[in-house]
């Protein structure tokens, strides 16, 4: 593959689901119609790929994480024509489209787990089961709190199934060779209706062998892996996989392979880390965050994010680090943290708000190794709605106008309540307003991606941790071929007067990226000396001359 045709590795990714983006046909839910009306804000923006989260048919009980046909598209949301209309008008904007693929395990309403409840259906080894319940039955739940078990007992089946998530999600049986086939076919499926890849659902415990051991013969789980990479790279060369792996750094690797395995990963280990280093207003673990795991290998990329679709998990952390970051962005443990794992919150209101310390955080985000996934709502600050249960706190309709609703539906019923209080309420937060406001955070946001595009080195250069003198201050360069980029962050409350040690580019002239008007001191004897308000950065070009 040439590093060109590399499309994911300087990718900006737009993360958004259907049903809270717009709503066409005015019934309350968000559609695909209703997202295809709106693929000019997310051009615009400055976005390359976007990535939708599941909208197959459902119960709805996990948020679409609940499948129960992998092959149609949820009659609320539209029509398989409306997916296809939608492909078509995201390609005519240079768009390119990657879907989750959810195979770690079904709804318990999928035909295929009422099927395989009957011991001599040829579906029953389609899911993975016991006879008895097993003694570690109770570890390894994801949802602590909401889930007793791991293994639920099928009245119908009589005996126990497996589902590391919701007890409605019993988990497929991957080393089931038709169960693989059947994975296979929903990914051709949807390549043929024009998606660019996958971001793959849960993929370590998709690959585990827990249950299975005997069948799967303790064949090496991380091969399926190469297996999906094969059979995607033969069906359409520019797809992508793009997995939810939040694992050790130790196990990256078993991930990425030598770049024959998966594309992309995000960067779990990183956003929890840059989370402390924020609480903490110190450089040090966003240091350690970004050297912690491998470097991918030439073909493989992260995923740079700050908040996702669910809690902001915080598990690589100790617990006293967790602490700390509670202390400062979920003050109120009781009703901010969920599963014993982290806060339930957008980014905005953890930092109450605090417009210099918000778009520093996005611009971290922009300009930190990896493709940027930015989640809907944070081109605008969108908030949170606490008095929504568990991940649906950050889960609340696009805010589109100070129109009724936000301007997401002209229904008084919206599939879920628009925030209309406190400082994120629709009517002071919306793209409407902010699009006419020119330092509006959706306007700098615009003007960061492009600036971010133009100078071409933070997505796939080589990067390198800068020497500062201030523990808050945090630097780092990109560099490919002749060309270089810094970018600087006071993670602190206080002005910083910080030097950086940039001696290897002791030639150059520092060019500001952000604010061209604005200008820099030059290198003296190596160092570049800065003064940067609270909150401050500045990303500036140091191209070869
Ligand atoms: C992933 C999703 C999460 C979902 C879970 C079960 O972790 O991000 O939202 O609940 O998988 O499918």
């Amino acid at each position: 593959m040439s590093v060109r045709d590399r499309w994911y590795q300087d990718a900006v990714l737009y993360c958004l689901d259907v049903e809270t983006y717009h709503d066409a046909n005015g019934d309350g839910v968000g559609d695909f119609a209703g997202l295809t009306a709106k693929l000019d804000h997310i051009a615009g923006l400055g976005a390359t790929c976007i990535w939708l989260l599941p909208f197959y048919p459902t119960p709805n009980r996990d948020n679409g994480y609940d499948v129960c046909d992998h092959y149609a598209v949820d009659p609320r949301l539209g029509t398989l024509g409306d997916f296809v209309e939608f492909i078509r008008a995201a390609e005519d904007r240079g768009l390119r489209v990657i879907v989750d693929l959810v195979v770690n395990h079904t709804s318990d309403q999928h035909p295929w787990f009422q099927e395989a409840r009957d011991p001599d259906s040829d579906r029953h080894d389609w899911y993975v089961w016991s006879d008895e319940k097993p003694e570690d039955a109770d570890e390894g739940m994801i949802f602590p709190g909401e889930q007793e078990t791991v293994w639920t007992y099928d009245r119908k089946a009589k005996r126990y199934y497996l589902h590391r998530f919701y007890e409605h999600q019993p988990d497929l049986n991957i080393a089931n060779p038709h169960v693989r086939a059947e994975i296979e076919r929903v990914m051709g499926f949807w390549l043929r209706l024009g998606v660019s890849g996958f971001r793959i659902d849960a993929a370590p415990f998709l690959i585990e062998h827990k249950g299975i051991d005997e069948v799967s013969g303790k064949a090496d789980p991380y091969e399926y892996l190469r297996d999906f990479r094969t059979f995607l790279s033969w069906r359409r060369g520019d797809a992508v996989l793009l997995a939810e792996a939040n694992v050790a750094p130790g196990e990256v690797p078993h991930y990425f392979g030598d770049g024959e395995k998966l594309h992309m990963l995000f960067n779990f280990v990183l956003n929890q880390h840059l989370f402390l280093a924020l609480a903490r207003q110190r450089k040090a673990p966003l240091e350690r965050g970004l050297l912690l795991p491998p470097k991918p290998p030439d073909e493989g990329q992260w995923a740079t994010f700050l908040r996702n679709h669910d809690e902001l998990a915080l598990g690589r952390l100790t617990e006293a680090q967790r602490d700390e970051i509670a202390e400062a962005f979920a003050p109120d443990r009781e009703s901010m943290w969920v599963y014993d794992r982290g806060p339930r919150r957008r980014v905005p209101p953890m930092l109450d708000g605090d417009a210099a310390r918000v778009r520093m955080a996005y611009s971290l985000m922009l300009s930190l190794p990896g493709s940027p996934v930015i989640r809907y709502g944070e081109e605008i600050g969108m908030g949170d709605d606490l008095s929504l249960p568990e991940r649906t706190a950050v889960r609340t309709p696009m805010q589109w106008s100070d129109k009724p609703n936000a301007g997401f539906t002209s229904s008084d019923e919206p599939v879920r309540p628009v925030i209309d209080s406190g400082p994120f309420r629709y009517q002071a937060v919306n793209v409407d307003r902010q699009r006419r406001e020119p330092d509006s955070l959706l306007m700098w946001m615009e003007r960061a991606i492009r600036a971010r595009k133009e100078a071409d080195v933070f997505g796939r250069g080589d990067w390198h941790v800068v020497d500062t003198d201030h523990a808050a201050v945090f630097a780092h360069v990109c560099k490919r071929g002749g060309r270089a980029a810094a970018a600087v962050h006071n993670l602190s409350d206080a002005e910083a007067e910080a030097a950086l040690d940039l001696s290897a580019y002791a030639d150059r002239t520092p060019l500001d990226l952000l604010d061209p008007g604005d200008g820099l001191p030059g290198i003296t004897g190596g160092t570049l000396s800065l003064s940067l308000p609270p909150y401050g950065f500045r990303w500036f070009r140091l191209d070869r001359a």
